[in-house]
C-alpha cells in the first residue's frame, strides 16, 4: 500500500505557471505524490522550485512529451491517477517564427499524452482525470464588446493559438470517442513570478531597470484580461477537485488593459521603486513593427466557474503589478541566468530584425 492517496503528473511543472501549480500542490497535499514532468526547453527552469525540490512528496522526471516510450515507461512505474497538462511552447511570436515547433510539441505531445493515458486508464476510468490547460487565444479575438464563454466559437488566429485549440479538439475528441475523463479550463493571460522575459511585463520589467527601449507592438492599442498566476493556480486546483468531467471551464478576472497603459502603469511604479524622476522610464518607450496577426482584444467571463465553484480571484492588478516588480528586483541572479544564452540570439532576431 502507498504511503499516498493520489499520484499526479504535472507536465511543464519547470515553467512559469507550471511551478507555481506544482508549489502550490506539492505544499498544499502532502498526502498527493507529485511528479514534475519538464523537458527543460529554453522555458524550464529548475531555479523555478528550489523550494519544494527536496520535499518528500515531489520528484522531478526530465522527459519529453512527445516521446511515447518514455510517457509509457513513467504510467507503468507510477501509475498515474491524474494527469495536469501544462508543457507546451507558449509564446506567439515564436510560433509566428516556427510553428512546427509548436505542432510538435502542443499538438503531437498532447496526443502521445492522450494515447498513453488511454492505454494505461482503459476499463479504469473511475477516479482518473486527465486535465490540459489551455488558453483564451483558441477562441480567437474580440472587438471593443463581448466576453469568450465557454460555448464561444473556436477561432484561433497565430500558429500557437491554432496549436492549443487543436490540442483542446483532441481532448474532446478522447474524451467522446474513448470516454477518457477529462477537463480543459481556458485561462487570460497570467502575470506574476518566474515569468520568462519573452512576454510583455517581464521583458518590459527587465528593460526599465536596465535602461533598453520598450517595444510596444504597433500603436499599443491591443487589450489583453490579466491574471496573477497564483489565482490561475488556484482556480486549476479548484477545477481539478471539483470540476465536472468532460466539461470545459473558463478563468479570468475581469482585468482588461490596452498594452500601452500597463506599459506606462510599469513605468511609474518602477521610476518610485528605482528612485528615478517620475517620467524617466516612460522615455523608453518605443514604438515597434506590429506582431502579424496581432490579436486585438482577449476578454473572458468566468462566470461558470464563478457559480459553479465559487472561484474569484484574490488580488488587484495594481497589488499583483507591485508584488510581480519587486519579485523581478530581488532576483536579479534568477533573470541573468534566463536571459543569457539563448535568450540574447531570440531577442536579436526578435527586435532588431
Ligand atoms: P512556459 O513556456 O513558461 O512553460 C512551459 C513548460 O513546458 C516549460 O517548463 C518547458 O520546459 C516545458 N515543455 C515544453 N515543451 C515540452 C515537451 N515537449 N515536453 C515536456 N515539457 C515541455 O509556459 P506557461 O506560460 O507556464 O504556460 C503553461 C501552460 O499554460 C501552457 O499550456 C499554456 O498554453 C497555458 N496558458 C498560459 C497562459 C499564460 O498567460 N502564460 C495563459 C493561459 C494558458
Ligand atoms: O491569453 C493567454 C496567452 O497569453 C497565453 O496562452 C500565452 O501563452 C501567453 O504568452 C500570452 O499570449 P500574449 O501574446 O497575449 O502575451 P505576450 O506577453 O506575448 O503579449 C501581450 C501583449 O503585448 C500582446 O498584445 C503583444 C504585446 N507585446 C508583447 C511583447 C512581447 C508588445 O507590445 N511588445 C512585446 O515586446
Amino acid at each position: 500500500m502507498s504511503e499516498y492517496n493520489k499520484t499526479l503528473m504535472i507536465t511543464g511543472g519547470a515553467g512559469f505557471i507550471g511551478s507555481h501549480l506544482v508549489r502550490l500542490f506539492v505544499n498544499k497535499y502532502p498526502a498527493y505524490r507529485i511528479i514534475n514532468l519538464d523537458a527543460l526547453t529554453y522555458a524550464g527552469n529548475l531555479e523555478n522550485l528550489r523550494d519544494v525540490e527536496s520535499a518528500p512528496n515531489y520528484i522531478f522526471e526530465k522527459g519529453d512529451i512527445t516521446d511515447q516510450d518514455a510517457m509509457d515507461e513513467l504510467f507503468n512505474r507510477y501509475n498515474f491517477d491524474a494527469v495536469i497538462h501544462l508543457a507546451a511552447e507558449s509564446h506567439v511570436d515564436r510560433s509566428i517564427a516556427d510553428p512546427l515547433a509548436f505542432v510538435k510539441t502542443n499538438v503531437v505531445g498532447t496526443c502521445t499524452l492522450l494515447n498513453v493515458g488511454r492505454k494505461h486508464w482503459s476499463g479504469k476510468e473511475e477516479g482518473k482525470l486527465f486535465y490540459h490547460v489551455s488558453t483564451d487565444e483558441v477562441f480567437g479575438s474580440l472587438g471593443k464588446e463581448g466576453y469568450f464563454t465557454e460555448s464561444s466559437p473556436y477561432d484561433p488566429r497565430s500558429p500557437y493559438s491554432a496549436s492549443k485549440a487543436a490540442s483542446d479538439h483532441f481532448v474532446m475528441a478522447y474524451h467522446h470517442t474513448y470516454g477518457l475523463p477529462t477537463i480543459i479550463s481556458n485561462c487570460s493571460n497570467n502575470y506574476g513570478s518566474h515569468h520568462f522575459p519573452e512576454k510583455l511585463i517581464p521583458l518590459m520589467i527587465n528593460n526599465i531597470k536596465t535602461n533598453r527601449p520598450l517595444p510596444v507592438y504597433g500603436k499599443g492599442e491591443n487589450v489583453r484580461d490579466w491574471l496573477y498566476v497564483d489565482d490561475h493556480a488556484l482556480a486549476i486546483d479548484l477545477i481539478f477537485h471539483k470540476g465536472r468531467i468532460g466539461e470545459k471551464y473558463n478563468i479570468g478576472g475581469f482585468n482588461e488593459w490596452k498594452n500601452i497603459d500597463i506599459v506606462h502603469l510599469l513605468c511609474s511604479i518602477m521610476d518610485k521603486k528605482l528612485g528615478r524622476p517620475p517620467g524617466e522610464s516612460a522615455k523608453l518607450i518605443s514604438f515597434v513593427k506590429d506582431r502579424p496577426g496581432h490579436d486585438m482584444r482577449y476578454a473572458i467571463d468566468p462566470t461558470k466557474l464563478n457559480k459553479e465553484l465559487g472561484w474569484k480571484p484574490s488580488l488587484q492588478f495594481e497589488e499583483g503589478l507591485e508584488k510581480t516588480v519587486d519579485w523581478y528586483l530581488q532576483n536579479e541572479i534568477w533573470v541573468k541566468q534566463v536571459t543569457s544564452g539563448e535568450y540574447q540570439h531570440y531577442y536579436e532576431k526578435q527586435y532588431h530584425k
